[in-house]
């Protein structure tokens, strides 16, 4: 009985690890496409096709529901796939939603018509694909009216943090920090709307300052994936955890170490 979990590479075990806390007895299967990170510079159709082809193996594997930790996956694919029919039992969910309700003060599930909230001006830091689809804007305006939002393109920083090279990715950063400002001097809030951006969340915020209010979604796709598994009891899957990855699994193994401060072993997928 395992959960999947899906990213590009490295980013969505931010995702896992408040999920194994939130859920300590459910067994999850992570899934890292390391071999084909960044997913951010690529087109929305190879996003789509590369999605789809590792999720079709987490079915395989016995997972019943796969949740897209990747917003550059959720952006391009999840309606996509869902909406061209999945195969009887399974799911897959993205990562968007939960951090949106959460900007927009919503409980789960308001399908109530949009309305103004507290916030006002938020910066969206994302991948570059990610900020082209539009997702975000598209999601938020379901929910909420007159909320400005100024995206940032965070070229380089998932190659940097998936190379292990965290001073490159610090300068990037503060970097895309500085040229989000220069659009939007004062943010409210700032969505790291990217699983790899976690890893770096001090440097976000020490960036940004103190009074802007920094949203990521580890702790917030666990406890909606926790409110989703209490009405779905069905959806736990018949195959066993673990950690795979069609990049190299011994170097994979040593970063998401390094990230988790735990020992973390991959298998080849
Ligand atoms: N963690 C992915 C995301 O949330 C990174 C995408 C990439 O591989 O560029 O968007």
């Amino acid at each position: 009985m395992a959960v999947g979990i899906f990213d590009s590479g490295l980013g969505g075990l931010t995702v896992l690890d408040a999920a194994q806390k939130r859920l300590p007895d459910v067994d999850f299967l992570y899934y890292g496409d390391n071999a084909r990170a960044p997913y951010g510079v690529r087109d929305a159709e190879d996003v789509y096709q590369l999605t789809k082809a590792a999720v079709h193996d987490m079915w395989d594997k016995g997972c019943d529901l796969v949740i897209l930790a990747c917003n550059t996956a959720s952006a391009a694919a999840l309606r996509r796939m869902q909406e061209g029919g999945l195969p009887q039992g399974k799911r897959v969910l993205g990562v968007f939603v939960p951090l949106i309700e959460a900007l927009t003060e919503r409980q789960w599930g308001d399908n109530s018509p949009p309305r103004e909230v507290e916030v006002k001006h938020v910066a969206l830091f994302a991948t570059p694909a990610t900020v082209a689809s539009r997702a975000f804007q598209r999601e938020l305006a379901f929910r909420a009216i007159g909320v400005d939002v100024e995206a940032q393109a965070c070229g380089g920083v998932v190659d940097a943090i998936e190379d292990g090279d965290m001073i490159l990715a610090e300068a990037l950063v503060r970097s895309h920090v500085d040229a989000l400002k220069r659009k939007m001097p004062h943010p409210q809030a700032a969505i790291l709307g990217c699983t790899h951006y976690p890893l770096m969340e001090k440097t976000f915020q020490e960036a940004l300052g103190p009074d802007v209010k920094v949203f990521s979604q580890g702790n917030l796709v666990a406890d909606s994936l926790s409110d989703y598994l209490t009405r779905h009891p069905n959806m736990y899957g018949n195959g066993a955890g673990g950690f795979f990855t069609t990049g190299e699994p011994r170097r994979v193994s040593d970063r998401a170490t390094q990230f988790l401060r735990r020992e973390i072993s991959f298998q080849a997928a």
